[in-house]
């Protein structure tokens, strides 16, 4: 049973896969963080609290002044009444007071993981997770606090979500309601934020803990490119293969919150959630709210131990599109082809070229509705533009179709443009505060998506396009952030809760669009990868991974993308040279090498190749077409890290560990260079494998113990692929 609790002692043993999280009752009332780390198979007290007197610590039962909230390592942390470290929650009553205390009242388990209502949550099935509820209570304010833990048996998995009931007669407002909140009597740890911008999302920022508080955000309405909503601790030392790792990723796709705090005592809190900055929620009496969820990951082997316990959780138990299990088609993209000046002879003749190639999904991007000829008008007007489409949608899909290829569709859904015949005729519909000017980004403004109304206009816009005409893919773009956050269809005391309500807006209408078109591939994007959270994943099992194609670029933002997200999920295409954001020159093979890395596709214009440039680019799509198995459901190994030395590596290994794929870059060429070895990850020992290009058998140690020397070359930027295969025994005398 992955959750026991010991009734004597009034201790909850959590042990999920490699994991054990302990927590206490201690007088009865407060719940007492313990202990998260490697499993152990049970729990005598070993660790137990050391009461001491510390100075300016109040004490709550004057008869014991070595009890303080203050030094407590607290479950739940509340705020106003001793314990002056970071709250997990707070609450406004009707009269002000902003002090509330929780005390425990009871618990639950029970098999399987309930449903969060409204929200992207994982799954699992009663045999594989329990869920216990710990309910807790502030009489005073008329409070009842539900945490929620499931607990995945055989992954290193827990989920944390918290539940907010109003059992009072009157209105409560929630000013905080983090999702989860960890006391770790222990402050040896490094902290790993991914920070970044558009074009250069998700760098690795790894710095020690010291004093004071290490704290990431999104302020910005989405989860942005700017911090990942995913935070974790790393043991003094540890690194890609091992070392404890303790990890968190929220599946939320707005404002959130990440922080780790050192008290004076050297214990840390670490907490999730989404951020109070201007978030509030008002609960009328008998009301609840529930938090989005936190998804911990423990690794006792380094940050590829956790990336891998990632990739499959979410695999498995988060992606609920019918594809999470399904090979990606190889797409072509007409974006950095033509922008927006494209027409249906245009299109067709990329179409043409792309399907002779064996390109199986055309995608046809911004540009095709209302009068769009630039980023400034026509969002929100979901029609064709018969300027440059005069036979309509339906037919350059039915020829696209005609040609062997399925055809895919752009939508950024959640905007308006103030030149469109939809903000002409509901200018109501834009999110804006009365009496202030509108902020424009990217040309364009937001929808208010906090009002059940504007969803229901744009699932109806979609729907009716979805409908009308065969399509197999959409990529959903969200080009710009939430500003002028209020809606006058809310009370004043509700303007706090629009940004929740925005995102809340949007996940109904992914829900309704993506369960009614289920046979539909979904594709997010927000400016390339500036909303790649597990919220997004959970509607639309792949990413737009960056506007970025720079292969260069790419390899730092594909190896740090892939701590917690999996390859299949990031969506990555070959471009021309010199690339259209860094004005690099890069070769065709190592453009090739670094998108095949993920979900691959193309996105220029394949009229301007050579002859021999289009052939390359056939037998790069005959490789992919063989590898992605392998890369796509596959298990991933980090191997040379980009973000620290001139390399990137990784490799690829099938979950029979029968086939691998390994990929080597080196950035920039180097003279004196050294002979770089190539040590594989993830293959089996025992196995005997044969090398693809030139049939050479190596034994699964050998090629991870010993390694393959990789011969010179005078290459800036190149990149090697190394595809093997297992042999029989015997196998090799024959060759
Ligand atoms: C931003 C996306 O990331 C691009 O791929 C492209 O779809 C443009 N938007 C279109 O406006």
């Amino acid at each position: 049973m992955p959750i026991v609790y010991d009734k004597s002692r009034k201790i909850f043993h959590l042990q999920a896969g490699d994991t054990s999280y302990i927590m206490q009752i201690v007088k009865e009332k407060y719940l007492v963080h313990l202990y998260w780390g490697r499993r152990i198979s049970s729990y005598h007290e070993s660790r137990r609290i050391i009461w001491k007197d510390r100075g300016f610590a109040p004490n709550p039962d004057t008869s014991d002044r070595t009890f303080s909230l203050d030094t407590l390592p607290q479950e739940y942390p509340q705020t106003g009444n001793g314990d002056f470290r970071n709250p997990a929650y707070g609450i406004r009553q009707e009269n002000g007071s902003r002090i509330s205390n929780l005390e425990y009242i009871g618990y639950e388990i029970s098999d399987g993981k309930p449903k969060l209502p409204g929200l992207p949550a994982s799954s699992g099935s009663k045999k594989n997770v329990q869920t216990l509820k710990v309910y807790m209570e502030d009489a005073v304010a008329g409070l009842n606090v539900c945490l929620l833990y499931s607990v995945f048996a055989s992954e290193s998995v827990i989920t944390r979500s918290v539940i907010f009931l109003n059992k009072g007669k009157k209105p409560l407002h929630l000013t905080k309601m983090l999702s989860m909140s960890v006391d770790i009597r222990e402050d040896e740890f490094d902290v790993l934020t991914l920070y970044g911008a558009h074009n250069n999302e998700r760098n690795m920022d790894r710095r020690p803990l010291s004093s004071g508080t290490v704290k990431i955000e999104s302020l910005r309405g989405t989860s942005s490119p700017h911090q990942a909503p995913f935070m974790a601790l790393l043991r003094k030392g540890a690194d890609e293969d091992q070392g404890e790792v303790f990890a968190a990723n929220f599946v939320y796709s707005g404002n959130f919150l990440a922080e780790v705090q050192v008290d004076p005592y050297r214990n840390i809190r670490f907490q999730m959630g989404m951020n109070p900055w201007n978030g509030e929620w008002k609960l009328e009496a008998g009301e609840m709210f529930q938090t989005p969820e936190v998804v911990m990951v423990y690794s006792k082997q380094g940050l590829g131990e956790m990336s891998r316990t990632f990739h499959k959780f979410y695999q498995n138990h988060l992606v609920r599109s019918p594809y999470a299990k399904k090979e990606r088609p190889i797409l072509i993209n007409n974006w950095e082809a033509t922008f927006f000046d494209f027409d249906e002879e245009k299109l067709l003749s990329l179409a043409r070229k792309a399907a002779s190639a064996g390109i199986e999904l055309f995608v046809l991007d911004d540009g095709w509705f209302g009068h769009r000829d630039a980023d400034d008008s026509s969002l929100g007007d979901w029609f064709v533009d018969k300027r440059k489409l005069p036979n309509g949608l339906k037919s350059l899909a039915e020829k696209i179709h005609d040609m062997g290829m399925q055809f895919g569709l752009w939508f950024e859904p959640e905007m308006i443009s103030q030149d469109s015949e939809l903000y002409r005729k509901h200018p109501d519909y834009v999110l804006h505060t009365e009496e202030r000017p509108y902020t424009i980004g990217r040309g364009q403004l937001v929808l208010d998506l906090s009002r059940k109304e504007v969803c229901d206009y744009v699932i109806a816009a979609v729907r009716q396009i979805l409908k009308d005409n065969p399509i197999d893919y959409v990529k959903w773009d969200m080009n710009r952030h939430l500003t002028d956050v209020g809606s006058m269809y809310f009370e004043p005391d509700r303007q706090g809760e629009i940004t929740h309500r925005y995102v809340l807006g949007l996940y109904y209408i992914m829900d309704v669009l993506t369960s009614e078109f289920s046979e539909i591939l979904f594709e997010s994007c927000s400016s390339g990868g500036g909303r790649f959270d597990p919220g997004m994943l959970y509607y639309m099992p792949q990413t737009w991974c960056s506007d970025n194609t720079d292969a260069v670029c790419r390899m730092k933002i594909q190896y740090a993308t892939s701590l917690t997200y999996p390859p299949i999920t990031m969506g990555a295409h070959v471009s021309v040279v010199p690339n259209q954001q860094t004005g690099r020159v890069s070769p065709l093979a190592t453009r090739g090498y670094v998108a095949m890395s993920g979900n691959f596709g193309y996105e220029l214009d394949l009229g301007n190749l050579t002859d021999e440039e289009l052939e390359y680019v056939k037998e790069q799509i005959q490789c992919y077409k063989m590898i992605r198995p392998v890369i796509q459901h596959g298990d991933f190994y980090r191997i040379r890290n980009p973000f620290n030395e001139n390399l990137a590596t990784w490799n690829f290994v099938s979950q029979d560990q029968k086939r691998a794929v390994a990929f080597f870059f080196e950035i920039l060429s180097q003279p004196a260079a050294p002979v770089r070895i190539l040590k594989l990850k993830g293959l089996h020992p025992d196995k005997l494998y044969r090398r693809y290009d030139n049939g050479e058998i190596y034994s699964g140690d050998e090629l991870m113990y010993c390694g393959i020397s990789i011969p010179l070359k005078k290459e800036d930027f190149r990149g090697e692929m190394y595809c093997f295969e297992e042999i029989e025994k015997g196998e090799e005398n024959g060759h």
